[in-house]
C-alpha cells in the first residue's frame, strides 16, 4: 500500500501508549478503569473521569467540566487532553471550546468510530431539549493521537457503530477499501488511517458543511432523528445504516434514481448487521413522530436538505415536507459532488 498519502500532518498513530506531560486530562470513566497501567502514573495529571454516551452527552456533564478547569487554573495557553469515544470528544471538545473562549486542544479517540469519524475535523456538541448536537462548535483539535491497541477492548456492537461511518465512506468514495465485517474484523493502522485521511481532506476543503462536508452526513438526518426518537436506544452506528437504508429507499420513490442502482446500494448497505431491534423500532415508529426531530436536524431551514443517492450520485436534495401527511415532496439537486 502507498502509505505516502496517509501523512496527515496533526494526526499520530501511535503503538505505545505516551501519558501527556502537562495540561489535565478528560478521560471516559471505563478507560480509566480498563487501562490503570496507562493512567497512574508517578507524577498524574489533574484527571476527570466521564460518563460516556448519548444521555451523558449534556449541559450536567459539561459543567463538571468547567468546574473541573477552573478549578485547575486552566488558561487558554494549557492543553486539554480527552481519550475516549466519539461521545466523550464532542462533549469534551465542546466544553473545551468553549471554556474561556477555547483552551488548548489534543484527542485521543479510543473507539473506532472516534478514530475514523468523531475525533476529526473539529465538530463538538452536546446533546439539548430531546435534539441531538443541538449545541455545538466547530473547534478542531490541534492533535489528534491514534492509538489502536485501545481497539482491543472494545465491545464488538462498538467496533460495528465504526464500520457503519466506513461503509458510508465506502459508498461516497471508490478508493477507500472496505474489509468484511467478519470476526475478527482486520483493522490494519494504515487501514484505518485512510479512513481517516478521507474525512480529513473532506473536511479541509469544505471545514464548515457548506458543500462537501455535507455529503458526509449521508444518512444521518434520518439516523440522528432515529436516535433522538429512541432516546438513545438505537446507536449511532446502527441508525446511520437505517438512515442510508431510508435515503435510497426515497431516492427510487421519488425517482432519484433506477431500481438496479437502488437494489445495488441496499446490497452494499446490507453487509452490515443491523440489530433486530433497531429494525422493530424503526417498523413500530410512525413517520411523523420522525417529523420534529428531522425539522431540528442543524442542516435544515424551512426545508429539509437531505443527502440522497441520484443519478449523478449521492448529493444535496432540497425537499420540502408535507405536513402533517407522511411523506416528502419534489426534491431538487441542489449542490455536493461526489468526491
Ligand atoms: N460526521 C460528519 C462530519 O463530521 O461532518
Amino acid at each position: 500500500m502507498n502509505t505516502e498519502y496517509l501523512k496527515i500532518e496533526n494526526i499520530e498513530l501511535t503503538a505505545t501508549f505516551q501519558y501527556p506531560a502537562s495540561g489535565v486530562i478528560l478521560c471516559d470513566a471505563r478507560l480509566l478503569k480498563l487501562y490503570p497501567e496507562y493512567f497512574s502514573p508517578e507524577e498524574a495529571l489533574p484527571t476527570l473521569a466521564l460518563k460516556a454516551g448519548e444521555t451523558s452527552k449534556n449541559l450536567g456533564q459539561c459543567l463538571k467540566i468547567y468546574e473541573f478547569l477552573s478549578e485547575n487554573g486552566i488558561g487558554r495557553q494549557h492543553t486539554v487532553h480527552v481519550f475516549g469515544g466519539g461521545t466523550i470528544s464532542d462533549l469534551a471538545a465542546f466544553a473545551v471550546s468553549t471554556f474561556k473562549r477555547g483552551c488548548r486542544l489534543i484527542l485521543y479517540p479510543s473507539t473506532l468510530l472516534a478514530m475514523v469519524d468523531a475525533a476529526l475535523g473539529g465538530k463538538t456538541g452536546i446533546n439539548h431539549l430531546g435534539y441531538k448536537n443541538f449545541l455545538g462548535s466547530f473547534y478542531p483539535a490541534e492533535k489528534i493521537i491514534i492509538h489502536t491497541p485501545f481497539l482491543k477492548s472494545l465491545p464488538k456492537a462498538e467496533l460495528r457503530q465504526g464500520y457503519a461511518e466506513m461503509l458510508k465512506y465506502s459508498l461516497l468514495s471508490e478508493d477507500l477499501l472496505l474489509p468484511d465485517f467478519a470476526s475478527p474484523l482486520l483493522l490494519e493502522d494504515d487501514l484505518i488511517l485512510s479512513f481517516a485521511a478521507y474525512k480529513m481532506q473532506i473536511c479541509a476543503i469544505d471545514p464548515y458543511d457548506h458543500k462537501e462536508r455535507l455529503l458526509l452526513n449521508f444518512g444521518h438526518s434520518f439516523g440522528h432523528a432515529l436516535e433522538a426518537a429512541s432516546q438513545y436506544k438505537i446507536k449511532h452506528g446502527d441508525a446511520i445504516v437505517l438512515g442510508m437504508n431510508i435515503a435510497c429507499d426515497y431516492s427510487f420513490q421519488a425517482d432519484l434514481i433506477e431500481e438496479e442502482e437502488w437494489n445495488a446500494y441496499r446490497d452494499w448497505l446490507s453487509q452490515y448487521p443491523v440489530p433486530a431491534a433497531a429494525f422493530r423500532f424503526l417498523d413500530e415508529t410512525p413517520f411523523e413522530d420522525m417529523i420534529p426531530f428531522l425539522l431540528q436536524d442543524k442542516k435544515n431551514g424551512q426545508e429539509l436538505r437531505l443527502i440522497l443517492p441520484t443519478e449523478a450520485g449521492i448529493k444535496v436534495v432540497a425537499v420540502k415536507l408535507h405536513q402533517p401527511a407522511a411523506g416528502f415532496d419534489t426534491s431538487r439537486v441542489e449542490q455536493g459532488q461526489r468526491p
